[in-house]
Formats: structure tokens, sequence, C-alpha cells
């Protein structure tokens, strides 16, 4: 596989990564806090990010490079707030995104298209992620501390879907 396209795409591995260890340490957070709806949440985002990265490692390997399994950082212990975590959320999501669309620009630089053509459910999933993130955030801004507001937020955060097909599924 091509050199440059096998390097990002393994640099997107470490991007995945710590983003399932990010959101399970939030998960775990706001189990702690009583936020058993949110919990939910970010232990299933947690579980869709490792899948990201699983996939990722299944393809580069398949077209014959070597995926790294990376060290992660250690994320945060604790998060301050709701509003705290989604809004870091988002911020890391906006990162994540800014990384496929580099893949994607190497892809088209080094005319790999197949990769470029397994990339793109990434940056469909990216749109979604993003979308998610941004409605929750406009819901927590409106809740503002009001105790009874998040009560009901959370237990709507336990039905609340991240992709919920591809969590824990084959692709
Ligand atoms: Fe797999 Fe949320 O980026």
């Amino acid at each position: 596989m091509n050199k440059r396209v096998e390097e990002v795409l393994n640099e997107q591995i470490i991007k995945e990564a710590s983003s399932s260890h990010l959101y399970l340490s939030m998960a775990s957070w706001a189990e702690n806090e009583g936020y058993n709806g949110t919990a939910k949440f970010l232990y299933k985002h947690s579980d869709e990010e490792r899948f990201h990265m699983l996939k990722l490692v299944k393809f580069i390997n398949e077209r014959g490079g070597i995926a790294k399994i990376p060290a992660i950082e250690k994320p945060p212990i604790s998060f301050d707030s709701m509003i705290k975590i989604f809004s870091s959320l988002l911020e890391h999501e906006i990162t994540v995104t800014e990384s496929i669309n580099n893949v994607v620009d190497v892809c088209l630089q080094e005319k790999d298209y197949t990769t470029h053509n397994f990339i793109q459910w990434y940056v469909s999933e990216q749109l979604e992620e993003e979308a998610l993130a941004r409605t929750i955030m406009d819901k927590l801004k409106l809740i503002g501390n009001d105790k009874g507001g998040l009560y009901l937020f959370d237990r709507d955060m336990e039905n609340a879907a991240i992709t919920p097909e591809t969590v824990g599924g084959e692709e």
C-alpha cells in the first residue's frame, strides 16, 4: 500500500483510539455523578470509536500495509459539568473531521482511489457525529443550571442513538 496513505491511516488509528479512551473516561465520570443516561450514551460512543479504529486496522492489513496499535495518552478523569463534557466532545470531533479531511487529501494526491472510497464512510460518519454533538450542546445551553432540565436531559440521553447499527457490528 502507498506509504504516505499508510502513514495517515495509522495516524487516524491514534485519533480513533484516543476518542474511544476519552469518551470512556467521560462515561465513567457521568456514571459516578449519577447521570446514568448520559453514561450509557458515552459508553456506546466509546465502543463506536473503537469500531472506527478496528475498521482502519483491518483495512490497512488487508491492503498489505502494517497497522500500528498505539499507546494512548491518559484522558482527564474529571469533567466538571455536562456542558463541559459535550463542548469538549464537539471540539474533539471537529479535530477528528480535520484529520479525516487530511486523509482524503493525501488519497487524492497519491491517486489512491480505493482508500479514498473507503474513507468516505468516515466523512459521512463525521458529519453525523458533529451534527449530533451540536444538537446536544444546543439543548444543554437552553437548560443551563436547571436541575430538573438536566434530569430530563439525562433521561433522554439514555435513548439517544449514536449510529447504533455499527456499534459492535461488522462492516
Ligand atoms: Fe470516529 Fe467520532 O470519530
